[in-house]
C-alpha cells in the first residue's frame, strides 16, 4: 500500500538512473527520453559539466541565506539579463516564480486586475492556479484569488475589451504546454505587446516549460521581437536542482524593496552554482542553432508521420517541444504505452496531445531512433 496521496496518476516504473537521452527503471528497463522530466533535464542526464558543478558546490556550502550578499545569484542574474534592463529574483519552483510576478506585477502597478489565458498553465500555488485559465483544476479549490480573467488565446477583440485602467498585468505562455503544445500567433502576441504598453499594464511571460532553449532561442518570446516586463523560469534552469526565476524590468525595483518579498530557500548555493553552468551551456548560439536543427527534423519527419497516421490530426510547436494532436484521448492514451512498449517515454498535453520534449542534447543518431519508433507505433 502506497502512503503517498494518490494526486498523480503515476505509471509503475520508477526512474532509477539516466545516461545522456536514456534513463533506466527500476528493473533495467532502458527507454529513450522524450519527456526530460517535463522539460528539465535539457542538458541530458548525468550530463559531465553539470555534475561537475553540483559536485564542486556539494563539497562547499550548500545553503547560506538571503539574509548575505550571494555572489552566485549575481553571476546567474548577470547571465539571465544578457546586459538588457532586468533584475532577477530566485526561488524554487515555477509556480513560486509566477506568484513572484503576480505579487511584482500587482504593487508595481497598484492595480488588482491580471488577464491570462484559456487552456494556459501557470502553476499550482494559489496566485499561479488563480492565473491558470483551466476550470478543472480550479475545481474544488474556490475561493480562489481575486482578480483573474481569462481570455481567448490568439484573439485580440477580447482583449481590447478587457484592457482597462485596472489591469496590471497580462500573463502569457508563447507555446501554452500543459494546454496542448499551441504557440502564439507572430502578430498577436506583437499586438498584446503594444496594447499593454499603451495601457500602462506590465506583460509577464511565462518561459517555465519554453525557455532555457528549448525552442532554439535561449527565451521562446526572443523569436516575437517582444520585450516583456517580467519573464518567469523554472524547470530547466538548473536541470533538475529545483530553483525558480522571475526577471523583471529594473524600474520596477522599488515596488520588490526590502521585506517586501521572499524565500528560505530560493537562489541558494547548491542550485545557483548548478544554474551558473547550465545558463552557459545553454546560451551559446552553436548550441542553440543546434537545437534549431533537431526540431526542424523532427518536425519535417513526424509531419511526414502525423499525415500519413489515421490516429493524427496535427502537429504544432517549435524547437524541441512538439505536440502530435491524436484523434482521441484514448487515442492519446494507448499511443503513450506503445510508446513505452517499445522503450520511448513520451507524455501528454491537452486532452490527446502527445507532448515530445527530449533533452536537447539529443543526437541525431537518439532523435531518427526516436522518429522510427514514434513511425512505427502511429501508423501500426
Ligand atoms: C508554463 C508553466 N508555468 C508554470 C508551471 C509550474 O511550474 P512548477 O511545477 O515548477 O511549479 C509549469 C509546470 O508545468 C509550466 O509548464
Amino acid at each position: 500500500m502506497s502512503h503517498l496521496f494518490p494526486n498523480y496518476a503515476r505509471d509503475e516504473i520508477d526512474l532509477v538512473d539516466g545516461s545522456g537521452s536514456y534513463v533506466f527503471d527500476q528493473n533495467g528497463t532502458k527507454y529513450l527520453d522524450f519527456m526530460s522530466g517535463i522539460a528539465v533535464s535539457n542538458l541530458g542526464h548525468h550530463n559531465p559539466q553539470v555534475m561537475q558543478a553540483l559536485a564542486e558546490q556539494a563539497s562547499k556550502i550548500w545553503h547560506s541565506s538571503n539574509l548575505y550578499t550571494n555572489n552566485l545569484q549575481e553571476l546567474v542574474a548577470e547571465k539571465l539579463t544578457m546586459g538588457k534592463d532586468y533584475l532577477a529574483f530566485f526561488c524554487n519552483s515555477g509556480t513560486e516564480a509566477n506568484e513572484a510576478a503576480i505579487k511584482l506585477a500587482r504593487k508595481a502597478t497598484g492595480r488588482s486586475k491580471i488577464l491570462s489565458f484559456e487552456h494556459s498553465f501557470h502553476g499550482r500555488t494559489y496566485g499561479a492556479l488563480s492565473a491558470t485559465g483551466q476550470p478543472a483544476l480550479q475545481a474544488g479549490f474556490f475561493p480562489i484569488v481575486a482578480g483573474f480573467e481569462y481570455l481567448p488565446y490568439n484573439q485580440l477583440e477580447p482583449l481590447k475589451q478587457q484592457l482597462d485602467e485596472n489591469v496590471a498585468a497580462v500573463m502569457l505562455e508563447v507555446i501554452q504546454g500543459e494546454g496542448g503544445i499551441i504557440p502564439a500567433d507572430k502578430k498577436w502576441l506583437q499586438a498584446v505587446a503594444k496594447l499593454c504598453k499603451e495601457n500602462g499594464s506590465l506583460l509577464i511571460i511565462d518561459e517555465i516549460q519554453t525557455g532555457m532553449g528549448r525552442t532554439g532561442t535561449f527565451f521562446a518570446f526572443e523569436a516575437y521581437q517582444i520585450e516583456p516586463d517580467i519573464i518567469t523560469l523554472a524547470k530547466a534552469l538548473a536541470n533538475g536542482i529545483p530553483v525558480g526565476a522571475m526577471l523583471g524590468k529594473k524600474e520596477l525595483a522599488d515596488s520588490f524593496g526590502p521585506g517586501s518579498h521572499g524565500t528560505t530557500f530560493g537562489g541558494n548555493n547548491l542550485a545557483m552554482s548548478v544554474a551558473d553552468t547550465v545558463v552557459s551551456e545553454i546560451n551559446q548560439p552553436e548550441f542553440l542553432a543546434a537545437v534549431t536543427e533537431k526540431g526542424n527534423y523532427l518536425m519535417e519527419e513526424l509531419t511526414k508521420v502525423t499525415e500519413a497516421s489515421e490516429k493524427a490530426v496535427a502537429i504544432r510547436g517549435k524547437g524541441l517541444m512538439l505536440g502530435i494532436e491524436l484523434n482521441s484521448a484514448e487515442t492519446l492514451q494507448q499511443t503513450i504505452q506503445d510508446l513505452k512498449a517499445e522503450k520511448l517515454l513520451a507524455i501528454k498535453a491537452g486532452i490527446n496531445v502527445l507532448r515530445l520534449l527530449p533533452p536537447l542534447t539529443i543526437s541525431q543518431e537518439e532523435l531518427a531512433a526516436g522518429v522510427e519508433i514514434i513511425r512505427s507505433v502511429l501508423l501500426g
